[in-house]
Formats: C-alpha cells, sequence, structure tokens
C-alpha cells in the first residue's frame, strides 16, 4: 500500500498544475493510440484497459489537464511490423516518441511531419527501411533524433541544417549513402553517421566531431578522418610539401622551448614570494593586499582597527579601562572552547574563503594551529548596543544544522564574526565547481541529504529560535565531514544592515514581494528554499546568466519546462545517471515548486516541507528493500 500523498504535494499540485474541476480525457489522441496498437503486433505487457482513461495506460503520459498525450514512450516491448499512417502521427501535441528497440519494419510515416511539437524522437534499433522523410527536417522543435541501428536508406537531407534547436543527431548504423550534407547547427552536441556508406568530403561544420562520429565509412574522407587529397597523406610527400613541414616543426620547437622557459620562470618567481612570505610570519591575501594599499594592515584589517585593538594608540581621547573593555573580542554563547583574543585573530594567517553578500569571509589560521572563519561584516549600521544584543542572542542558538556563532567584534571601523571553519567547502562550490578539480557531481542520495539538512536548520530557526534565516541560498549551506550533515550559516544577520540594503542580495533566491518590502519573512525563506532545491534538482546555478532563451529565474524557467514539455528535461544530467530515482525527483520538484509560489500565503510552512521531504526519503528507503525496478 502507497501512503497518501503528504499535504505539500497536494497543495503543490494545486498551485502549478490548475488541474480541471471535471476529468478530461484525450479522446482523438486515445482513438489514434487504439488504431496504432490495435495494427501493429505486441507483447502481452501493453494491456490498455480501455476501461480507464487513456491517461493512465503503461508508457502514455498526457498534458497536466488531460486533454492531450505528450509522451509515447513503448521501448522493447516487442512490436512488429509497419507504423500505420494516421495512428501516432495524429498525436498531435506530441514531446516525446520513444519506440525505440522493437522489431519495426518500413518507412517512417510521412504523417510524421504533423507532429509539429516534437522535440525528442527515438526510433533507433529496430528494422526501419526507406529513406529519411522529409517532412522530419520541418519539425522545428526537434532536441533529439535518434535514427541508429535500422535500414534506413538514401541521402541524408541537408535540411536538417532547419532544425536550429537539434542537440543530437544519431543516425549511425545504417544504409545512408550519398556526400554528408553541410549540416551547420550551433546547438549540436551529439553527431554520428558512422558504418553507413557515405562518400565524400566531411563538410568543415561537422569537423569538430571525433573520428569515430564517422567510422565505418569507406568513402568518407577530410578531417577528423584522413586527408582526402592523396598527395598530403601520401607515405612519399613531395619535396615542397616537406620543407613547409620543417620549417612549421622549427617554429612548433622554438614555441614549446620558449613555453617551457616561461614556465620555469613563472615557477622560480611563485617560490621567491612564498619563501618571502613564509620568512614573514604572515600570509596576506590577495584581496587583504588590494585592500591594505596606502595602509599599514597585514592581515586584511585595516590599520585604524589595528590600532583600535592593540592598545588604544591611535585613539587618545578615551581613557584606559575604556579602551581595554573596546578592544574585547566576545565570545559569546558555550564560545566553541576557544581562547584566544584579538591579537591572536590578527596575527592569523588569513585566506579570503569568498566574497559574500553581506561581506568578505576569511579562513584564519592562528599560530596555535587553530583554524576559524572570520566573517568581515558590510554596511552595518546599527549601534553597538543593538549590535551586541542581537549577537548575543544569536550566540544562543544551538542546533545540528545551524553553524554557531562564536564570537564577534564591534569597533567603528571593524565588525568582524568568529564562526568554526568547515573545510568541506559550501554546496554551491559542490554543485557548480569544476569537475577538473578532482570534484565528483553529487549523487542523489547526497543532495536529499543536504536538502533535508538545511530543511531542519531553518525550520529550527522558524519554530523554536523564531528568526528569519533572510539569506538562504547554495553558498550558505556548509558541508560537514560527515556526509549526512550540513550546516546553514548566514542566519539571521539582516537586522544588523540598514533597510537600505537589500537583504539577500543575491537575485535568484530573493522572492518577488521581498523586492518591495525589502524586509525578509519567513515565507520568504520558504521561497529562497524552494530556489535551492531546484537548483539540487536541475543543477543549474539560480544567478547563471541565461537560463532557456530569455533570461528567465530558475522557478520560472522550471515552470515552463514543466508546463509545456516534459518533466525529465529539467533535471540536472548528472542525476539522470542513477537508476529509478525519477519518482523521487518529481515529488521533490512539486515541493520545490510549491515553496516558490508567487503569493507567500500559498507556500507551505517549513516544518511542512521538512515533513514532505521526509517522506519522500522514507518512501524511497521502504521500496528499495523489497520491490525491485517496476516493469517498463
Ligand atoms: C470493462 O468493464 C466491463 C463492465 O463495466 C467489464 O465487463 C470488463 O471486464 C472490463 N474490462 C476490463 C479489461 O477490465
Ligand atoms: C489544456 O492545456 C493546454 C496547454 O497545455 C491548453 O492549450 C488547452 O487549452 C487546455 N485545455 C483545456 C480544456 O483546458
Ligand atoms: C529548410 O531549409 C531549406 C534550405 O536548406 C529551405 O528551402 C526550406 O524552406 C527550409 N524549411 C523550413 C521548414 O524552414
Ligand atoms: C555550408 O553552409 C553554409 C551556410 O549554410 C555556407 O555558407 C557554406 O558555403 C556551405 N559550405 C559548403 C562547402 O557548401
Ligand atoms: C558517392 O556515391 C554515389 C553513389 O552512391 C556516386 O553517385 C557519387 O558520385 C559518389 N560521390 C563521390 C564524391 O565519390
Ligand atoms: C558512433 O557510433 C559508433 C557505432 O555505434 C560508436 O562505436 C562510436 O563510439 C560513436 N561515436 C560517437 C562520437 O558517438
Amino acid at each position: 500500500m502507497r501512503p497518501p500523498l503528504p499535504l505539500v504535494v497536494l497543495l503543490l499540485i494545486i498551485v502549478v498544475a490548475k488541474p480541471p474541476t471535471v476529468r478530461a480525457e484525450p479522446t482523438q489522441d486515445r482513438a489514434a493510440l487504439l488504431a496504432f496498437i490495435g495494427a501493429v503486433p505486441h507483447e502481452q505487457r501493453i494491456r490498455w484497459n480501455t476501461n480507464s482513461s487513456t491517461c493512465d495506460w503503461v508508457g502514455v503520459t498526457c498534458n497536466l489537464n488531460r486533454t492531450a498525450v505528450m509522451i509515447l514512450r513503448l521501448p522493447g516491448v516487442g512490436l512488429v511490423g509497419t507504423i500505420p499512417v494516421r495512428t501516432v502521427g495524429r498525436l498531435s501535441q506530441l514531446r516525446v516518441l520513444s519506440l525505440r528497440s522493437n522489431r519495426l519494419s518500413g518507412p517512417i510515416p510521412a504523417d510524421f511531419a504533423g507532429l509539429t511539437l516534437l522535440r525528442n524522437l527515438y526510433l533507433q534499433n529496430n528494422l526501419l527501411s526507406g529513406a529519411i522523410p522529409s517532412g522530419l527536417t520541418q519539425l522545428g522543435r526537434l532536441v533529439r533524433i535518434d535514427l541508429s541501428g535500422n535500414n534506413l536508406a538514401g541521402q541524408i537531407p541537408s535540411a536538417f541544417s532547419n532544425l536550429t534547436h537539434l542537440t543530437r543527431l544519431f543516425l549511425q548504423n545504417n544504409r545512408l549513402s550519398g556526400s554528408l550534407p553541410n549540416i551547420s547547427i550551433n546547438s549540436l552536441v551529439d553527431f554520428n553517421v558512422s558504418y553507413n556508406q557515405l562518400n565524400g568530403s566531411i563538410p568543415a561544420t561537422l569537423d569538430r566531431f571525433p573520428a569515430s562520429s564517422f567510422a565505418g565509412n569507406l568513402h568518407l574522407c577530410g578531417s577528423p578522418l584522413p586527408s582526402c587529397n592523396p598527395l598530403l597523406s601520401s607515405p612519399a610527400p613531395s619535396s615542397t610539401s616537406r620543407k613547409k613541414l620543417s620549417r612549421a616543426a622549427v617554429i612548433a620547437i622554438a614555441v614549446t622551448a620558449g613555453l617551457l622557459l616561461l614556465a620555469l620562470l613563472l615557477l622560480l618567481v611563485c617560490w621567491a614570494i612564498r619563501r618571502r612570505q613564509r620568512g614573514a610570519g604572515q600570509k596576506a591575501t590577495k584581496e587583504a593586499a588590494a585592500e591594505a594599499v596606502g595602509r599599514s594592515g597585514e592581515t586584511g584589517l585595516t590599520s585604524s582597527s589595528k590600532d583600535d585593538l592593540s592598545g588604544g594608540v591611535g585613539s587618545s581621547s578615551t581613557a584606559p579601562a575604556e579602551v581595554a573593555e573596546r578592544n574585547r573580542l566576545v565570545f559569546v554563547g558555550k564560545g566553541g572552547g576557544y581562547s584566544f583574543d584579538l591579537e591572536d585573530l590578527l596575527r592569523a594567517s588569513a585566506e579570503v574563503l569568498g566574497k559574500g553578500s553581506v561581506g568578505t569571509s576569511y579562513k584564519a589560521v592562528l599560530e596555535d594551529g587553530t583554524t576559524v572563519a572570520v566573517k568581515r561584516l558590510r554596511d552595518v549600521t546599527v549601534s553597538k548596543r543593538e549590535f551586541e544584543e542581537h549577537m548575543e542572542s544569536l550566540g544562543k542558538l544551538e542546533h545540528d544544522n545551524l553553524l554557531p556563532l562564536r564570537a564577534y567584534y564591534y569597533s567603528k571601523d571593524e565588525k568582524l564574526l568568529v564562526l568554526d571553519y568547515l573545510s568541506a567547502g559550501s554546496l554551491s562550490s559542490l554543485l557548480h565547481g569544476s569537475r577538473g578539480a578532482g570534484l565528483r557531481p553529487l549523487d542523489w542520495d547526497s543532495r536529499m541529504r543536504v536538502a533535508l539538512a538545511a530543511g531542519r536548520g531553518i525550520s529550527h530557526l522558524h519554530t523554536v529560535a523564531h528568526i528569519v534565516h533572510g539569506n538562504v541560498k547554495a553558498s550558505n549551506v556548509l558541508l560537514r565531514s560527515d556526509p549526512d550533515s550540513a550546516v546553514l550559516s548566514d542566519f539571521g544577520l539582516h537586522p544588523v544592515f540598514g533597510s537600505t540594503a537589500p537583504p539577500n542580495r543575491v537575485a535568484g533566491y530573493r522572492a518577488p514581494e521581498v523586492l518591495e518590502t525589502r524586509r525578509p519573512t519567513y515565507k520568504s525563506d520558504v521561497y529562497s528554499f524552494g530556489v535551492l532545491l531546484l537548483e539540487l534538482l536541475t543543477g543549474k546555478a539560480p544567478n547563471q546568466a541565461s537560463l532557456g532563451d530569455e533570461g528567465i529565474d530558475l522557478p520560472r524557467w522550471v515552470q515552463s519546462v514543466v508546463r509545456e514539455e516534459w518533466t525529465a528535461e529539467v533535471f540536472d544530467v548528472d542525476l539522470m545517471r542513477y537508476p529509478n530515482i525519477e519518482e523521487e525527483m518529481v515529488q521533490l520538484l512539486q515541493i520545490a515548486m510549491a515553496c516558490v509560489a508567487t503569493v507567500p500565503d500559498a507556500r507551505p510552512d517549513l516544518p511542512e516541507v521538512v515533513r514532505g521531504m521526509e517522506d519522500i526519503v522514507r518512501r524511497t528507503e521502504g521500496i528499495s528493500d523489497d520491490q525491485p525496478s517496476p516493469p517498463l
């Protein structure tokens, strides 16, 4: 038995789907599908019950108001024979058609030209024959075409160039002949025409693909395959070409040697600089150095604050007792067991961790090896007393998923926060950091756990501490070395900044109403958290310059794709490698979409969101124990 859907999910379906009051049935599409399945022999696995709605049939997915079939997926179900005209070709709203890995034969029906909204066409590994119908090249929305592993013959239509959104064109393992047309599509990422009977030269518009894309065509030539010109590829080149070659070689050698020398020089310089820095005992960061230009600061703090701290030399008008009081680094809460003072902190070697919306963060390594994170706040407008009171109350917060504040420092010029340093980095760097640096894409379970941890942290803030986070974003979700755990940072800081400073300054996470009110609320936290969930699901950064064609924000982009196209299109490609998680992803997507509702009151509360996520985890743990993946 399946437990009932959580309330959040139901709420969200209302928000996104706006289901009709009357249950519709795609009558025309139903007739087309019945005509198809009636004419094509197949295995018993397709048992489309004529008593139930077409939209509930295996392999069929309808649009949200159940008026049309959007997706037909019947891979490997033993379909045999030709695809009759006026069947599948009548599914006029179809976005995805997959009939791959069957034994379909005969031509690709000409009336596929009527599937004008089609995005993905998967007909690979059948016995289809005849030419590629020219009608296919008029389906301007096509993104992926896979016709490989059939018996298709004739020429490859040059009008494929019309398909400006195409990212994949797979035609390998057919009997296509003639020359390769001049297909020029900028978006094309995957292209394969290997193992056909093509001849002639490879056009320049396609030579960016690897040789294996063209292999197995005996008479195809030109880059990336061997040259078509027998002179250039002959083993005994003419004397002029040899001369040219040797000159090129000389130049290449000279350039390489020059580069090597340059690299060596750079290394030497770097080494020298490092030595000098170590000798001085302090490593000023690039950023700190830049800020300290014209000052005497060595750690990135201004000289005035340094004077302030180190005995009040610069502040002649204040009494010594007051000075001592003022220079204090104030530990809050349990203080994390740290024992150091401001002097120690200022002497620490610092390294910029990042420039955030509230200020710059540093990693500070004290002389005794203690490592802490120091946040230097910008634009603090509240008085010292208000600041102190606020920090004292933040310091009292204790929760596994909140990064505790350990200490603060307030002077006229400098406002610092001291926090634990977590070396595992932020969710943002893990999701969007360069793969070259040895980072593996975050797997689904980790994403789910991190999302839950962050959700629990905010939930505690909202329900126990009664504090608005105000700055929920992936770079404020820090990972603990324990992979199950993550903590939130930068919470509840917005009250110390003036109302002029927009809260949640990273636009991609900001709830629409906050633009006007400039005050974050529990509900705006929920919105930001929803964006964070969408980020985990799509792998896209919310503040990424352009999503889709027009630079819309992440929630709007997901909404447009989910409403119009196919849900799976929104998910991170890195997640598509894991089997059997699509249902969970869709459920989390629904929760996320509820959170990013435009109207604040339509958003669920954070504890409700967390419960919905816990349900997903619990349900899948139950399923994976005793139930193998469902058929088809
Ligand atoms: C459809 O419904 C009729 C009566 O309502 C029933 O006799 C028939 O067995 C049902 N068919 C299937 C496939 O369930
Ligand atoms: C169903 O949704 C589509 C868009 O997906 C829309 O064009 C159509 O008018 C809707 N039909 C009804 C009956 O609401
Ligand atoms: C496709 O491109 C050809 C030229 O290659 C052009 O004649 C034809 O009109 C285009 N068709 C569409 C539907 O754009
Ligand atoms: C290939 O097509 C482009 C534009 O479609 C054209 O400018 C170019 O001349 C063509 N090249 C060849 C070799 O036909
Ligand atoms: C390619 O093969 C076709 C026959 O399939 C032939 O007519 C044509 O001349 C050949 N072209 C080249 C460049 O070899
Ligand atoms: C192209 O298809 C062939 C045959 O399936 C395969 O061996 C080759 O790796 C493919 N190349 C690319 C770049 O997809």
